[in-house]
Order: structure tokens, then sequence, then C-alpha cells
């Protein structure tokens, strides 16, 4: 089978297309055709070998997918940690979900990630149940995979959001799937804009992804007994946290990971039965930015790399 292979740690240039040998489903494991591949962050820092826990070179990439399960046909979009681009797969039997009535393979593998990660973002802010008054929400990287998928089920939840980005453009479009409040941080700086839009109070969550100083600036845009959800590290530095900031507001700061959240079968469950309604009631939409054919994956990696992507970046791996 052909798949797309981590050959050695670097940038877009180590990745290959390869044919490689086709995979045998242990228990609790089945076999996938795959249709589509969705990039990820994460697979960025899996080929630079900054992320934890995946094996070393070479090694097939790729963690969320759509395409077919071998033993009834079931279109089926899934996460995995590694192996997903190739034109097979066996992957992890619990962590397969249905594809939504109509949705594209293109669509179903950018579902997985993105709206897990934003969905338990919310979770873990105390925010699933709608409020009023309405919450408020500072969402970085707004314009991204995740971001867009917050942004939507933030609308659902009656959440006020604020969402950041490098760019006009992006934040123009981010605004048509409800964001509120765009912030271009190359223009302004998102802690002053925060005070500025919310009179000085803040907001009652942030989701953050960036690491270094930006776990700080996200704490001190908190209102009362805010939550700072810490999910990445785009900009490749550790995250510096000074508790004092915290301590004032009542403040606390919470660490999302869905590679370990996906091993909690209940948890999972839980999210999967929302996420699953809201998408039969036609209110979540994955919003595809770029899709490549696999031999352009150097292509796809370098795109979301330089963070000039809108929304989700998807490999197309085999047509049907
Ligand atoms: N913990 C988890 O389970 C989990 C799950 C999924 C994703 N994540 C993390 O969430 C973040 C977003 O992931 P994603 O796959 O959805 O990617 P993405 O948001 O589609 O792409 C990254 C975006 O981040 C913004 N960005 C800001 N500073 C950046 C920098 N220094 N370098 C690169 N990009 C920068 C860019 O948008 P602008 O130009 O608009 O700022 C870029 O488009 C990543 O840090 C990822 O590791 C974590």
């Amino acid at each position: 089978m052909k798949a797309i292979v981590i050959s050695r740690l670097g940038g877009p240039e180590v990745l290959e297309v390869r044919d490689m040998p086709e995979p045998a489903a242990t228990a609790g494991q089945a076999l996938v055709r795959i249709e589509a591949g969705g990039l990820n962050f994460a697979d960025f820092m899996t080929a630079k070998g900054g992320y934890p826990g995946t094996p070393k070179p070479p090694l097939i990439a790729g963690r969320e997918f759509c395409g077919a399960r071998e033993t009834d046909g079931q279109r089926v979009m899934g996460y995995t940690q590694w192996a997903a681009f190739a034109e097979r797969l066996a992957a992890p039997a619990p962590l397969l979900w249905p594809v939504p009535q109509g949705w594209s393979a293109e669509e179903g593998a950018a579902f997985p990630v993105n709206y897990f990660t934003a969905y338990f973002a919310y979770w873990k802010a105390g925010l699933l149940t709608p409020a009023k008054p309405a919450p408020r929400v500072l969402i970085h990287a707004v314009a991204g995979g995740v971001g867009t998928a917050a942004v939507q089920i933030g609308k659902l939840l009656g959440v006020e959001m604020y969402g950041t980005s490098s760019s006009d453009d992006k934040l123009a479009r981010v605004a048509e799937l409800g964001l509120h409040h765009g912030i271009n941080y190359k223009q302004h700086d998102y802690e002053d804009a925060i005070r500025d839009l919310t009179h000085g109070e803040g907001v009652d969550a942030v989701f953050e992804m960036l690491g270094g100083e930006h776990t700080n600036k996200s704490a001190r845009c908190l209102r009362d007994f805010g939550r700072v959800i810490v999910y990445g590290s785009a900009t490749g530095e550790k995250s510096t946290l000074d508790p004092r900031l915290l301590y004032a507001k009542g403040a606390s700061v919470h660490g999302l990971w869905l590679t370990y959240l996906s091993a909690n079968r209940e948890l999972m469950g839980d999210a999967w039965k929302q996420l699953s309604i809201w998408t039969s009631q036609g209110h979540l939409h994955p919003v595809i930015g770029n899709v490549f054919p696999m031999e352009k994956v150097a292509d796809a990696y370098r795109l979301l790399g330089e963070g000039k992507n809108f929304g989700k970046v998807v490999l197309k791996i085999a047509t049907t």
C-alpha cells in the first residue's frame, strides 16, 4: 500500500510517499480503507521530533482519518496516534465514529481532533451548560482547525467569543462562523484588547495553545474564577506561569491532551453523544481550508507550519 512516511526527523522535506506492508488488525482494532487524512499541528511536531509518545522514524504519519471499515463497509472517521496517512490502517475500534449523513471524506477527516478537543476545552472551562449572562471565552488561533471548531460549538453554547489571529482576512471569515470579537495580534496586544472590549472585567476562559509567555498573558485576561485551558505550544516555547496571577482572582489553569483523554471510554462516549446530536442537527461543519493529494504532503505540512492555513488542511489518500 502507499503511505506517507516520516523518513527521519525534520521539516516537511522528510516526508516521503513509499510502498509499505499492509497492516493486520489485532484485538481491539478494525481495518479501515482510508480516503482522507486530517493534518494536525501534532503531525508537524511529530515529524520534527517534538511530540511525546510517538516512535522514532521511519514511521507512517497521521492521526485522524476518514474511510470505510472493511468488515461492513460503514463509512467511519477516526482517531489514532500515527499511521493514518496510508491506504489501509488497523485503527483502534473504539475511536471510530460513523460519518454524518452527507459529509465528504474530507469533512470526516477534519472532524475528530478539532471537535473533540474544542468540546473538551469547554468541558474543562465548565462552560458546557448554557448560562446567563453569556460567558466570555478568548480563543487563540481562532481561524485554525481547533479554533473554528471552538467557534461553532461556542455559538451553540451561547458563549461570547473573542479570538486571535495574525490576519484580518482570516478574522473576517471566522466572524461569518459566529466569532463576535476578532483581535489581530499583529496589530494589537490581545491583553489590552480584552481589557478594552470587556470594560476591564476580563473573560471566563482562555483556550491557550501558544505556550511561552502566552500562559501568563492569558491568565491576565481572566476575570474572577476564570480558567486558562492549556493545550499546546505552537510557539515551540515552554509555558511560563506565575501562580501569583491566579491567587488574586481565584483563577486556575487546566491541562488538556486528547491523546490522554481518548483512552477514557466514558468521557469519549459522553462527548460523542453531544457532538453527534449537533452534527445530525446540521450545526457543526468542519471548515476545510486546503486539500492536497498525498504526493504534495510536504506542501501541506509547510502551509500548516507557516500558519497560513484557514481551518483544516486535509490530505487526499485515495479516491473511491
Ligand atoms: N492538546 C491537545 O489535545 C490538542 C489537540 C489538537 C490541537 N492541539 C494544539 O492546538 C493548536 C492548534 O492546532 P491545529 O491543528 O488546530 O492547528 P491550526 O490552529 O490549524 O494551525 C495553527 C495556527 O496557530 C496560529 N499560530 C499562532 N502562533 C503560531 C506560531 N508561533 N506558529 C505556528 N502557528 C501559530 C496560526 O494562526 P494565525 O496566523 O491566525 O495566528 C496557525 O494557523 C496546536 O498548538 C496544537 O498542537 C492540541
